[in-house]
């Protein structure tokens, strides 16, 4: 990475724990994260648990963030959504858009994942754009069309959308299953996603934090956060147990 950009850790807590699991997580979390001050963390529980962790959280430099957000904006009768807005008063600083459970589980379409994308800017939150293909896709050579396609959907034709923001690259099939993508190829996949940026603008590609999620753990986050264009990491498993996550903050931090 340059030494323009933040880098960031961010546990994707995805749909696990309870109460006094998050809080105590989020706790220990904030009591070990001291030392990684000058690094990006954040924490992204489950809704029902947001309230508890940024409280656990609070006085730190950790922010915490929604998995997902609502495409509608402010208040309205969208049964079982949730609004940047009410995220934004719980205490989230990020949401989660696009992540691959949620496009390829609950239907997250392109044109669904830029309405949040949107809303969530509107609201205030900084966004954490997910992309990845799958393995057919890499295997049939469709990786760079598929990126392009998910990044296009949401940058149009204006950069300008993606200044704050954060983009995580995830291949869905490195997501949960112990294969990691190499450094190299998490390399190539930023950097196609950096230089397709930069066509549109050069200071915003540049100064982008782009995440790489996949099976991170505490032995092979130094290697990944090395590559030029990996400027941190979107954790999953790992960031259930709170040594785990805390050696990928320390890899991160360098
Ligand atoms: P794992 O780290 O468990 O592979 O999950 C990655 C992920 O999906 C984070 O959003």
């Amino acid at each position: 990475m340059t030494e323009s950009r933040k880098r960031i850790v961010a546990g994707n807590w995805k749909m696990h724990g309870d109460m006094d699991f998050s809080s105590e997580l989020a706790g220990a979390v904030a009591a070990g994260a001291s030392d990684y001050e000058h690094i990006g963390v954040a924490l992204c529980p489950p809704f029902p648990y947001l309230a508890a962790a940024a409280e656990a959280v609070e006085g730190t430099h950790i922010h915490v963030g929604a998995q997902d957000v609502a495409a509608q904006s402010g208040t309205g009768a969208y049964t079982g959504e949730v609004s940047g807005q009410m995220l934004r008063d719980v205490g989230c600083w990020y949401a989660l858009v696009g992540h691959s459970e949620r496009r390829s589980l609950f239907g997250d379409t392109n044109a669904v994942v830029a309405a949040k994308y949107q809303a969530a800017r509107e609201a205030g939150l900084v966004p954490i754009l997910c992309l990845g293909e799958t393995l057919d896709e890499r295997d049939g050579g469709q990786m760079e069309s598929v990126l392009a396609a998910q990044l296009d959907a949401v940058m149009g034709d204006d950069a300008d959308v993606l200044s704050d923001a954060v983009i995580a690259y995830e291949p869905v099939w490195a997501i949960g299953t112990g294969r990691t993508a190499t450094p190299e190829q998490a390399q190539a996949a930023h950097a196609f996603i950096r230089g397709r940026i930069a066509t549109k603008s050069d200071t915003i590609a540049r100064h982008l934090p782009m995440l790489y999620g996949g099976s991170v753990k505490p032995a092979n986050a130094a290697e990944l956060f090395a590559q030029p264009d990996v400027d941190g990491g979107l954790i999953g498993g790992a960031s259930l147990n709170a040594e785990d996550f805390l050696a990928i903050c320390a890899a991160a931090a360098g």
